[in-house]
């Protein structure tokens, strides 16, 4: 091969790999990563890109300089020389793909058994899903619940995962990592956070009407601001006689993500609007404050027209406690008559 050509080739490559690292260097393509899993995930899809750009500069080269060094003329109507294989030429084009891929096979393998291997003292949540909210509980923390996930930087956190109706799937983006919430199973993810910060956490399984709606956010906190504030959601409030606050509750349980309720600043539109309450119970016949308990209790014994049945869980009968029952029903009732 002429000096020239080769000098054409790597021109074409060095161009062609340059172009295609900008794209996909210069854009965001992935969220920046807050737990150890995700960095070493984020390592393997750059590894494996960097290869794949590598093999791109040199088929658009090869393909671009063939193109134009070897064209036929306009009224070349020959067929071109016969050629046989090459055998070096076929080892070459063995051995590079085997060595690539195997590298990938064991950067993977290594990831995936570090990203797996749990830490000391690993802090076990419990993550409920159900249409259209999670709920997560820490069993070591006398099962204090929360509507948020807190997790304390730098510590392995083993979330165990389940649905109390269909399959939802749990993902925050910056961890890395999805799992789904399948009825009846107990699935499992581990992370490690390793950054600061509030992140969303998304249903990603289309699970009903409200499924765009089902989010809820992933606190990363310093460890020392994590047990002080998991040692506050353990004093017993429920154990005490004190009133709960409704709006507390109200919010506690997502209950935004559905319903619209002004006192509430929420917006939902797929379950029945909070804010005619008093008109709906006027419908059902019944007074106003029997007829919200009775609602969130056994949502299915009067449904308003209009409104999809079994779509409100049915499980806020045994979940709430009798004080916030109270609370939320007289929350419910005071603000519907303000609205
Ligand atoms: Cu739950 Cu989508």
């Amino acid at each position: 091969m002429r000096r020239g050509s080769i000098v054409t080739l790597l021109g074409i490559g060095v161009i062609t790999g340059g172009l295609a690292a900008a794209v996909a260097l210069l854009l965001p393509w992935l969220p920046h990563p807050a737990s150890r899993e995700a960095g070493r995930i984020d390592f393997v899809f750059w590894f494996v890109i960097a290869i794949c750009i590598a093999i791109f500069a040199v088929v658009v080269a090869a393909l671009l300089y063939s193109v134009v060094r070897f064209r036929a003329q306009p009224d070349d109507h020959e067929d071109g020389p016969p050629i046989h294989g090459h055998t070096g030429l076929e080892i070459t084009w063995t051995l590079i793909p085997t060595v690539l891929v195997t590298a990938i096979a064991i950067v993977s393998g290594i990831v995936l058994s570090r990203n797996d291997a749990q830490g000391s003292d690993a802090l076990r949540v419990n993550v409920t899903a159900q249409q259209f909210t999670f709920t997560f509980s820490y069993p070591d923390a006398k099962n204090v619940t929360t509507s948020e996930l807190r997790l304390p930087k730098d510590r392995s956190v083993e979330l165990y995962i389940r649905s109390k109706d269909v399959i939802h799937s749990f993902w925050v983006p910056e961890f890395g990592q999805k799992i789904d919430a399948v009825p009846g199973l107990v699935t499992h993810l581990h992370i490690t956070p390793d950054r600061l910060g509030t992140y969303p956490v998304e249903c990603t399984e289309l699970c009903g009407l409200g499924h765009a709606l089902m989010r809820s956010q992933a606190i990363v906190m310093q460890p020392k601001a994590f047990d002080a504030w998991l040692r506050k959601q353990e004093q017993p409030v429920a154990a005490s006689a004190a009133p709960v606050s409704g709006s507390q509750v109200f919010a506690q349980n997502n209950c935004a993500s559905c319903h619209t309720l002004t006192a509430a600043h929420a917006t939902g539109k797929i379950g029945p609007d909070l804010d005619k309450l008093a008109a709906y119970a006027q419908q059902a016949h019944q007074p106003l404050a029997a007829f919200v308990r009775q609602s969130i209790v056994s949502p299915n014994a009067y449904v308003q027209p209009g409104y999809p049945a079994n779509l409100m869980p049915q499980t806020f009968g045994k979940t709430l406690s009798k004080q916030e029952l109270d609370g939320l029903v007289q929350f419910l009732v005071q603000a519907s008559k303000k609205g």
